[in-house]
């Protein structure tokens, strides 16, 4: 059966009091619009439509959709109105774009039900008795109408079926009705409720998973929302053999990728795209993004690992050493206090405490590149662009400038002296003895 669906995302997001409109605030790194994106694209959709505003049109986002106009967010049945000349199955399913925690199975299970139009309702618990959702009217078990929760009265506000705002309506009927739908007169807004006036034959499916129908209007849905998100993401790693110290206390994004047998310690932060191998361990107070790290390395703690960087076999980055745009090679190790940036290094090399590549001249950035089974000692400074060539030694507290040839040794600071007795004569200046 072909089905369209409409994504209604041109509310104002006035409640979010944010100068980002709601759509494109994050949950676990991705946008709430493309998680809706996303699930709607598992349910194999013919045409996908977004209902937007003109500001915000050309968002990267909407890149693998249809996008309309709504010119002013005058109300869902309004924003509706904006997509139906880009109608074309039989059937369309219409939902609203601030509600990221719905799965592609709640939209396949309407999308196949036989009835001509259909809405998924959620029973909600005790507790979640005073949301402001419309409410599912029932006469005789069969649907009667919506409510809107602020025209309801007292006795349908302690109804607990609750209007998901997910509908599949037939879409002769949608383009027949849309347009016949009055303005509210208390509000100004043409609500897409006022459909089931004309559309009477509903099929009213119930769900019980409010969790995954909740609404981002404000930052505190938000919080609930990534805190949702956190907590089964964490769970499916842990349920992968991925052993989790403090499960609560680690932060993971929608696409990390780990494998079993990885210990993560409290407090690490995972952002965007980081992929962790087998028996790999992270140590507490991390924070990685944009990496992949591959069997047993370690990092950590105190770690911070950015900007497209990898880590062969038996890598391991110790404490306070920051990494960004690097490749280590296999069993090569930087365990304490060091700056890594656009580096390149081969196998079983060890970087010092204290080494810095200084990648940037306060213009342009460059590329340091190491060889393997190098010796880099403590404290040194390596102006890039610069090549240090395999199995060299770099001598500590050096400054090096040009390349290192292969089997060197390389110091670069000024030799030592001893001028004997010399701190004794300036202790007895200065009179102490
Ligand atoms: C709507 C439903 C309510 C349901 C709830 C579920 C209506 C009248 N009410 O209420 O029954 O319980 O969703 O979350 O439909 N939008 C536009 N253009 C507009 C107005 C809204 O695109 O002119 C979009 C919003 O961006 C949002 C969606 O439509 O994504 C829903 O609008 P919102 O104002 O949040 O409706 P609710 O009050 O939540
Ligand atoms: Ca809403």
């Amino acid at each position: 059966m072909s089905v369209d669906f409409i994504i209604l995302a041109a509310g104002n997001s006035s409640r979010m009091k944010s100068s980002l409109p709601k759509f494109f605030h994050t949950i676990a790194g991705k946008p709430i619009i493309r998680y809706i994106i996303d699930t709607i694209n598992e349910c194999s959709p013919q045409n996908v439509i977004v209902v937007t505003q003109d500001k915000i049109k050309d968002s990267e986002y909407f890149s693998d959709v249809t996008v309309k106009i709504q010119p002013e967010p005058l109300g869902t049945a309004d924003a509706v109105k904006c997509a139906l000349d880009a109608l074309s199955s039989e059937y369309t399913i219409i939902l609203c774009g601030d509600m990221p925690l719905i799965s592609a199975e709640h939209l396949k299970n309407l999308a196949k039900t036989s009835s001509k139009n259909a809405l998924i309702a959620m029973t909600l618990p005790h507790e979640f008795q005073h949301m402001p959702y419309g409410r599912i009217v029932l006469d005789n078990g069969k649907f009667d109408k919506i409510v809107e929760y602020k025209n309801a009265t007292d006795a349908e506000k302690l109804i607990s079926l609750a209007n998901t705002g997910i509908y599949k309506i037939k879409t002769e009927s949608l383009k027949k009705y849309v347009p016949q739908i009055r303005k509210n007169a208390d509000s100004g807004e043409y609500y897409l409720t006022d459909i089931f006036n004309f559309i009477k034959e509903v099929e009213v499916i119930q769900s019980p998973d409010y969790e995954a129908f909740h609404g981002i209007n404000t930052m505190q849905d938000l919080a609930k929302a990534e805190a949702f998100m956190q907590n089964q993401l964490r769970q499916k790693f842990m349920a992968n053999g991925v052993n989790l110290v403090s499960p609560e206390t680690v932060y993971f994004s929608h696409d990390t990728q780990i494998e079993n047998d990885v210990v993560i310690e409290p407090n690490v932060i995972i952002g965007n795209n980081v992929k962790i191998g087998a028996g790999s361990h992270i140590y507490a107070f991390s924070h990685i993004q944009d990496c992949c790290i591959s069997q047993n390395v370690e990092i950590g703690p105190f770690a911070r690992i950015r900007g497209n960087s990898s880590f062969a076999e038996g890598a391991a980055i110790g404490n306070f050493v920051e990494v960004k745009g690097s490749v280590f090679g296999t069993k090569t190790k930087a365990k304490h206090l060091a700056y890594i940036g656009d580096t390149t290094i081969g196998e079983k090399t060890n970087i010092g405490a204290g080494t810095i590549t200084c990648n940037y001249d306060g213009v342009s950035k460059s590329k340091t590149a190491i060889g393997s089974n190098v010796f880099v000692g403590s404290n040194s400074t390596l102006i890039a662009p610069i090549t240090i060539e395999d199995n060299t030694i770099l001598g500590a507290g050096s400054t090096f400038t040009d390349t290192v040839p292969a089997g060197s040794l390389a110091i670069a600071r000024q030799r030592q002296i001893n001028l004997e007795q010399k701190a004794n004569d300036i202790w007895r200046k200065k009179g102490k003895k």
